[in-house]
């Protein structure tokens, strides 16, 4: 494999999707800013741009609400992104920017740790104004987190939908929206077979690529359905939590939070402040409640349904994802290195896979229900590291290398057989390359 050649093809593919000020998940499929891709995409930029990667967190930060919710989506072109800001209207809640069009629920907070990765790459002087100009968002964001998605105070915050985690059809969250009642509409779609009609006309997605990569129309639907209810109680948290049906405690996002949490600290640490006391206290029980979600029935992390306190099985790769949040025992770690490395499960040929291939749910093309994807292998060698398991994480590095050198910057990709699939010159996948081939030790101090 040659770096050099990867690492060309990787900056090409930023440079195709910048738009200046942010740089777009992928062209035609993604036009918008995103968060947890804009927070991935500066993380490899900062490799050899520090100043741009700082503008895309800037810009991400633009679309912050003033109680201090980082969206999923910001929307800076109105005339192009017309139908995404009718779709979400999220200004009928007056906490929204008023400058600018976002959605209405956020994705997992990696800005935390982008900001610190760029502040690697800047020299001393720089890195401190950096980190101070973000530090009071990042603050507001983290708050925000544990004031209203954590009204419970137990520690883990809840999603309001599976959008929220960035893996949009991970099973698990497909099954529980079964649970939620759908409309009419709904089902007069699926009784009388008009899904071709709907996908024809709402599913930009399949109309690029084939409809086995990308998730069903009956789940497009259903996430489709929940969001109009966000939208309803104007995203509203209080008045969401109180006529809800569909509140997770997620397994993966808690895991995120927690490593941005430690992340935050550090920030704060590096700039001569502390964090507030309150929200201390938040971070230390959040701890113990992440560990409160291993599930001795099911032998591993799992999720829990915030509104009935069940817990729900977790199929797929964020039972790994413990590691990155690095809250966990040494213990439990290794009980989490083993089922990766386990050939039936995650250590296929290209790891690793974003559902087990023992799962009843795995299929190796499929989204987020098999494909091997770049931010969760960079995440999972960032948490091996910081457990010790330099060999696997070594390995899995290598493996994200192989695959991007085969198959380019795809969107996701076959653990069995490493070809690409979903939309190609995908920006996170080039900007995490980049990442990996500068091997800077993720969880270098
Ligand atoms: C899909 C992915 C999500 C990502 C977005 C933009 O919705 O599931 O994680 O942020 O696309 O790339």
């Amino acid at each position: 494999m040659n770096a050099a050649k990867l690492r060309a093809k990787a900056r090409a593919t930023l440079k195709q999707n910048d738009t200046g000020s942010y740089t777009r998940p992928a062209p035609g499929l993604y036009p918008n800013q995103w968060l947890w891709d804009s927070c991935f995409i500066a993380i490899g930029i900062a490799t050899y741009n520090p100043a741009r990667a700082a503008e895309e967190i800037h810009s991400l930060l633009k679309g912050q609400w003033r109680n201090g919710m980082v969206p999923n989506i910001i929307f800076h072109d109105p005339e192009k992104d017309k139908i995404g800001i009718r779709f979400w209207d999220s200004k009928r809640n007056p906490n929204a920017p008023k400058d600018v069009a976002t959605s209405g629920i956020t994705q997992p907070p990696m800005i935390a740790e982008a900001c610190w990765q760029i502040s690697r790459h800047m020299n001393k002087k720089e890195a401190r104004a950096f980190l101070k100009s973000v530090y009071p968002k990042l603050l507001r964001y983290h708050q925000w987190l544990y004031r209203e998605r954590d009204p419970d105070q137990n520690g883990s915050v809840a999603l309001f939908h599976p959008w929220e985690t960035g893996l949009d059809n991970t099973p698990g969250w497909i099954e529980e929206l079964e649970f939620v009642h759908m409309p009419w509409w709904i089902k007069l779609i699926e009784k009388t077979h008009a899904a071709n009609f709907v996908e024809k006309l709402v599913r930009r997605d399949i109309h690029s690529i084939p409809a086995s990569e990308r998730l069903s129309t009956r789940a497009a639907l259903r996430l489709a359905h929940v969001a109009f209810g966000l939208r309803k109680r104007d995203y509203d948290a209080q008045k969401i939590m109180r006529r809800a049906h569909f509140v997770i405690e997620s397994l993966s996002f808690n895991s995120i939070l927690l490593g941005n949490n430690m992340r935050l600290e550090w920030i704060a640490d590096e700039i001569g402040e502390s964090i507030p006391q309150q929200l201390q206290k938040r971070f230390e029980r959040a701890k113990e409640s992440l560990n409160e979600l291993w599930s001795e029935e099911y032998g591993k992390f799992c999720h829990r349904n915030y509104l009935t306190g069940r817990i729900v099985e977790v199929h797929g790769i964020a039972q790994l994802l413990p590691l990155y949040s690095g809250a966990i025992s040494k213990r439990r770690a290794g009980q989490l290195v083993k089922a990766l490395r386990d050939p039936e499960k995650f250590w296929l040929t290209f790891p690793v896979p974003s559902v087990p291939k023992d799962s009843r749910y795995f299929r190796p093309r499929a989204y987020w229900q098999g494909p091997t994807w770049i931010n969760t292998n960079w995440l999972l060698i960032d948490g091996l590291r910081k457990y010790g398991y330099e060999e696997e994480a070594e390995q899995i590095r290598l493996a994200s290398l192989e695959l991007a050198a085969r198959s380019g910057m795809a969107e996701y990709f076959s653990p069995l057989d490493g070809s690409g699939a979903g939309t190609q010159n995908f920006s996170w996948t080039a900007a995490l390359i980049l990442s990996l081939l500068s091997d800077t030790k993720l969880e270098s101090q």
